[in-house]
Order: structure tokens, then C-alpha cells, then sequence
């Protein structure tokens, strides 16, 4: 059997950041942030949105999307690298806001979280007796984003996006190959250090400002390129297809230039690239599952199209992935 995606959906916040607003905060400029990685603008949540209100209403849209109602749903998923809180999981959140009583658990592998839900939904769906699982990437990294700190918070925006798993035929529609990977030596790359275990909150850690994303951006870029790159080549020879028999590459929206050098390398033309980082920034978990929805609502991505998937983040991690796109 396979998994096929059968429903999706989308949140968006409404309030929206341009570049022109952070000119106004830090000493940056629409040109070098549009040059260096691509964004116009992304979106803020709200004080009453949350990561998981936002879940909750891309799941909500994407079972109207299914035409299945909430009890058909067997295991829900969430992947997200700014959950709800610390304890419970932001699924037990999610799962009660969309009347869910199945099991729920989430995923924290960074901007690759969508990927290995994608997976582990799939492996769970097709191993036993489910009718569906729903996947969800959702994300409020505004909240952990030092809004003074411009080599952050030019990149980072709000957003969630869910897809409905549901089995499919061994040939037919669905998850056909993939890949995950983390090399934890890059750990100390991008984090948050203060707030678990290793690091307590506390005022000191507050006053040091450690709640927030740092990053070595130049260095997780470079290791970004490879990794996209590497992984995607795994998973197409898995699939058992070559780069030219690509419909669409989505890969992970983290900044225009690595995804242009990922497609190159590739050898997929920029036109079968879906690119909406312009318009949300770096929604981390949700960045693939949103421009899989958009592509999919712009009728761009047709029933029998063969998709590569690739993301990666903190750990670092990665995870690629090969689908055909249709209902079973
Ligand atoms: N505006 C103007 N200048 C800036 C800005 C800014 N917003 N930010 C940095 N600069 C300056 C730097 O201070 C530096 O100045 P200097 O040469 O005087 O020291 C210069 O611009 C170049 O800085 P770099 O860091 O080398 O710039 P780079 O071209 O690498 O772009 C960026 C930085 C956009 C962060 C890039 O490295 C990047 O996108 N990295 C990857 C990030 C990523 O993919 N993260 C993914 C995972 S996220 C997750 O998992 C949650």
C-alpha cells in the first residue's frame, strides 16, 4: 500500500511584516534582504494566534478539502520546532480544538518536520488498520525571533498547513521513495539554547536573550545546499527516476538562492520550482506542506504528477521525499 495526500489546507495570519517594516526596526534595506534571500514579506500571528490555533485551521480546511469528517481521522501528527508549550505535546492541543480523540503526537526535526511526518504518517497509515492520518506543519516563529536581530529576523514568518493521508493502491497515488538524515555534530548551527534541559529559563537567560533563534547562517547554508541536493538524488534513485522525470520540486522555503543552487545542481528548471518564499519568509515545518497546498489550489500540480519534496534544518536535519500526486 501506499499513502496518498487527499485533502490539504492552509493558515495564514493576516497580519503581514514587508521589508520596508524592518527598515523601520533594524538598520537593513528591502534590496540587500530581496537580494540575499528572496522575501518580500511574511506574516505575523497575532497575540491570540497560536501554533496551534493555526494548526487547527489548516486541519479544519484541509478535511473539508478530504470531504472526511473528523472521526475518520486515526493518528494525527504535528510537526513544529515552536510548539504550543512545553508540556503537553501541541498535538493534544490540536486534536481537541478539531474534536479528535485518536492518538496524536508531534515531530521536532526543524524546517524538515514536514518530511518526516510525511514518512512517519505514511509508515503508520500503511503498516496497519487506519483510514486516515492527518499531518500538520504549523509553526509561530515570530515568537522565538529576536525582532532586533537582523540576521533572524528578516527570514522568519507564521503560517501551518495540513494534509490528509489515506491509503492508496501499491501503484497507485502516493508516498513512493524517501529520505531522512540528521548529522548532530551541526547541533550548535541554529537553536535555541536556553528553555530545556541542558539550560533552565531564567532571568539570566532571558536577560542574555538565549529564548531566541541564533544562527550561523552562512554555515548552515552551505551545509543546506549539500544536504538538499544529496538527499533529493537518494530519494529519486529509491523512486527509481531520474531528476528529468520531476514534475515539481518543492523544496524547503528557507532563502531563494539555496533553492535556485539546489535546483541547478539538480538540473530542474527553476519553472518546475515551487517558490513562495517571497511572500511568507521561512516557515520552518510549514514552509513544504504550504507551497504543496498553493501549488496544488493553483491547479498547478495535476492528478498523476511526480513531486520531489526536500527540507532541512536545525539538528541538522533533512528529509526528501518522492510523491505522485492524486486520489486513490
Ligand atoms: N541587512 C543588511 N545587512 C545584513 C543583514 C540584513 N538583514 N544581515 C546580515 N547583514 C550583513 C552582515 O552583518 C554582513 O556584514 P559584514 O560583511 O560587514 O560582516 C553581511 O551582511 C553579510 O552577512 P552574511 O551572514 O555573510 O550574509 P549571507 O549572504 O550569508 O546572508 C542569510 C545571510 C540570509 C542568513 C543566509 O546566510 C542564509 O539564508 N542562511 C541560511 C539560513 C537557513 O537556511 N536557515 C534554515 C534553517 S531555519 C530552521 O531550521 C528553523
Amino acid at each position: 500500500m501506499r499513502a496518498a495526500i487527499t485533502g490539504w489546507g492552509i493558515a495564514i495570519p493576516k497580519n503581514r511584516l514587508t521589508n520596508s517594516d524592518l527598515e523601520k526596526r533594524v538598520e537593513t534595506s528591502n534590496e540587500w534582504i530581496v537580494e540575499r534571500t528572496g522575501i518580500k514579506e511574511r506574516r505575523i500571528a497575532e497575540p491570540g494566534e497560536t501554533t496551534a490555533s493555526l494548526a487547527i485551521e489548516a486541519g479544519e480546511a484541509a478535511l473539508k478539502c478530504a470531504n472526511i469528517t473528523a472521526d475518520e481521522i486515526d493518528l494525527l501528527i504535528v510537526a513544529t520546532a515552536t510548539p504550543e508549550q512545553p508540556i503537553p505535546h501541541t498535538g493534544a492541543f490540536v486534536g481537541e480544538g478539531l474534536g479528535l480523540r485518536c492518538g496524536s503526537f508531534d515531530i521536532s526535526a526543524g524546517c524538515a518536520g514536514f518530511v518526516y511526518e510525511l514518512v512517519t504518517g505514511s509508515a503508520l497509515l500503511t503498516s496497519g488498520s487506519l483510514r486516515h492520518v492527518l499531518v500538520i506543519g504549523a509553526e509561530t516563529l515570530s515568537r522565538v525571533t529576536d525582532p532586533n536581530d537582523r540576521s533572524t529576523c528578516i527570514l522568519f514568518g507564521d503560517g501551518a498547513a495540513a494534509m490528509v493521508l489515506t491509503p492508496s493502491d501499491d501503484d497507485g497515488p502516493g508516498l513512493i521513495s524517501w529520505d531522512l538524515g540528521c548529522d548532530g555534530s551541526s547541533a550548535g548551527l541554529l537553536g535555541i539554547t536556553a528553555g530545556g534541559s541542558r539550560v533552565p529559563a531564567s532571568e539570566k537567560t532571558i536577560a542574555a536573550g538565549m529564548q531566541y533563534i541564533k544562527m550561523q547562517g552562512q554555515e548552515v547554508f552551505r551545509r543546506a545546499v549539500r544536504v538538499v541536493v544529496d538527499s533529493a538524488l537518494i530519494s529519486l534513485e529509491r523512486a527509481g527516476v531520474t531528476a528529468n522525470e520531476i514534475d515539481w520540486f518543492i523544496p524547503h522555503q528557507a532563502n531563494l538562492r539555496i533553492i535556485e543552487a539546489g535546483a541547478r545542481r539538480l538540473k530542474i528548471p527553476m519553472e518546475k520550482t515551487v517558490v513562495n518564499i517571497d511572500k511568507y519568509g521561512n516557515t520552518s515545518a510549514a514552509s513544504i506542506p504550504l507551497a504543496l497546498a498553493e501549488a496544488a489550489d493553483s491547479g498547478k500540480i495535476k492528478s498523476g504528477d511526480r513531486i520531489l519534496l526536500s527540507g532541512f534544518g536545525a539538528g541538522m536535519t533533512w528529509g526528501s521525499a518522492v510523491i505522485e500526486w492524486g486520489s486513490p
